[in-house]
């Protein structure tokens, strides 16, 4: 994560380059520059929650990086739903191997190119997009800000981005919802089903609806203690969710754990993280085949993480699969999907595209799935502070910050296209 005293001096480095008469001779006036300038806020008292980053954006014009969207969300959601966006499962081993391994690959710089314009356009299932970035489906999104998952598809609209839609409990609870967020995006959207909910009235009415995939997401395992942190990490002893009107509004509809305790077992604990209950692990290829003979609409299985079940997947008729640990939410792997993106490409062995999730946060990040065979690149959390942060404009952001960063890093390397970047771009950080 960067630091806020490199924040601090990349803020002044900028102010004097826009001061400098150099950019003008070199005819770079653009607009980002112009935006950085805007005076950013001086740090919230952000002490109960522990900031990170103490300079706290207060506008999206201000923002260097997509952490400047964690640092706002921070402030502005509740405790417990910041917690549980954040914290992965177990002890957080796979969420930091998310990031860390990353830094197991380097990017080799090439000179000289001659390049002055990269195009990141990818198809995918014979649809042009924009970029290689996708934002992934997540749960419950209206505890992140007021109709959630339709503000999402207004960005997604604005930006042409692929979105994967969550079949989480609240759009299962009122399926009507889909159809505002398919008017919101203006185009069917992917629709993602979670473990055994999927079930064939569900798969029946997306199709109805024009989804033309279905994500199958088969990786929530049941992990075992968000909701714990969510409350502990905030300190908080005793959550009384009906006291609370943040928490009364969503919460008064669930099982009948209204007041949970630091002591509360684990599946109950649940009620406010993940839940025991739902879990893939029970699943099989039988499933995969009887799914599959359900449906006409391309199907992706999200969590694919081995080169044996991505061969699996080719075998069972699936279209691609998306290479994802749910960000380090649902498994103590200690396994990064970039380290795991290898193996899958090769057990996909070019007969179907492989996406991936998990840990990206910079172009950069990107460039590297990419170069190591990718299809595309998603993104859960960074759209999700985006989201809670500004609405509509934090998501758009946060899409535009990562294509800018990737546009510079394909630039940096002599990639002019998606097909240009190869492996040939990474060495081995030995
Ligand atoms: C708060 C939260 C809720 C999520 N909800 C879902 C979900 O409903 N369905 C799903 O397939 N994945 C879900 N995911 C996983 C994301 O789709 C994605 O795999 C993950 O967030 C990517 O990692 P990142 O957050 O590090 O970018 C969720 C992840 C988070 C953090």
């Amino acid at each position: 994560m960067a630091s806020s005293s490199g924040l601090r001096n990349r803020r002044a480095f900028l102010s004097f380059l826009a001061a400098s008469p150099i950019l003008a001779s070199v005819g770079f006036t653009s607009r980002w520059v112009e935006d950085l300038m805007a005076e950013p806020l001086a740090a919230q008292d952000t002490a109960a929650l522990g900031a990170q980053n103490e300079v706290i954006i207060k506008s999206v014009k201000e923002a260097l990086n997509v952490f400047d969207f964690d640092a706002v969300a921070r402030t502005k959601l509740s405790p417990a739903h910041y917690t549980f966006i954040t914290d992965g499962s177990f002890n957080n081993e796979t969420l930091r191997a998310n990031r860390e391994g990353f830094s197991k690959y380097q990017i080799r710089l090439r000179r000289l190119t001659g390049i002055t314009k990269v195009d990141q356009s990818v198809r995918i299932f014979g649809v042009n997009w924009e970029s290689p970035i996708f934002l992934c489906p997540i749960g419950r999104m209206n505890a992140y800000y007021p109709q959630g998952a339709v503000v999402v598809a207004r960005a997604a609209k604005a930006t042409r981005t692929l979105q994967i839609l969550s079949g989480s409990a609240v759009i299962l609870a009122d399926p009507k919802i889909i159809g505002d967020i398919i008017a919101a995006r203006g185009e069917p959207v992917w629709f993602a089903g979670l473990g055994d909910t999927l079930d064939q009235p569900l798969i029946k009415q997306v199709e109805a609806m024009g989804c033309p995939t279905l994500v199958w997401t088969i990786d929530d395992g049941g992990a075992n203690t968000i909701g714990a942190k969510s409350i502990q990490h905030v300190e908080v002893r005793d959550l009384d969710r009906e006291a609370d009107s943040r928490c009364s509004g969503c919460h008064s509809n669930l099982p009948k754990i209204t007041r949970i305790q630091a002591s509360t077992p684990m599946d109950m604990l649940g009620a406010v993280g993940s839940l025991l209950g739902e879990t893939s692990v029970k699943l099989s290829w039988d499933d995969v085949k009887r799914v599959r003979d359900m449906t006409r609409m391309k199907l992706v299985l999200k969590g694919i993480v081995t080169r044996e079940d991505a061969a699996l997947a080719v075998q069972h008729g699936i279209d691609a699969v998306i290479v994802s640990n749910h960000g380090g939410h649902e498994d103590a792997s200690g396994r990064g999907t970039i380290e795991c993106l290898p193996e899958v490409v090769a057990g996909a062995a070019g007969k179907i595209p492989v996406l991936i999730d998990s840990g990206f946060r910079g172009g950069a990040d990107v460039f590297k799935a990419l170069a190591l065979g990718a299809t595309a690149v998603g993104i859960g959390r960074p759209h999700i502070w985006g989201l809670s942060s500004f609405g509509q404009e934090g998501v758009e952001t946060v899409i535009a910050l990562l294509r800018r960063e990737l546009q510079v890093v394909m630039a940096q390397t002599g990639a002019a296209s998606i097909a240009k970047i190869s492996r040939n771009s990474l060495v081995l950080h030995s």
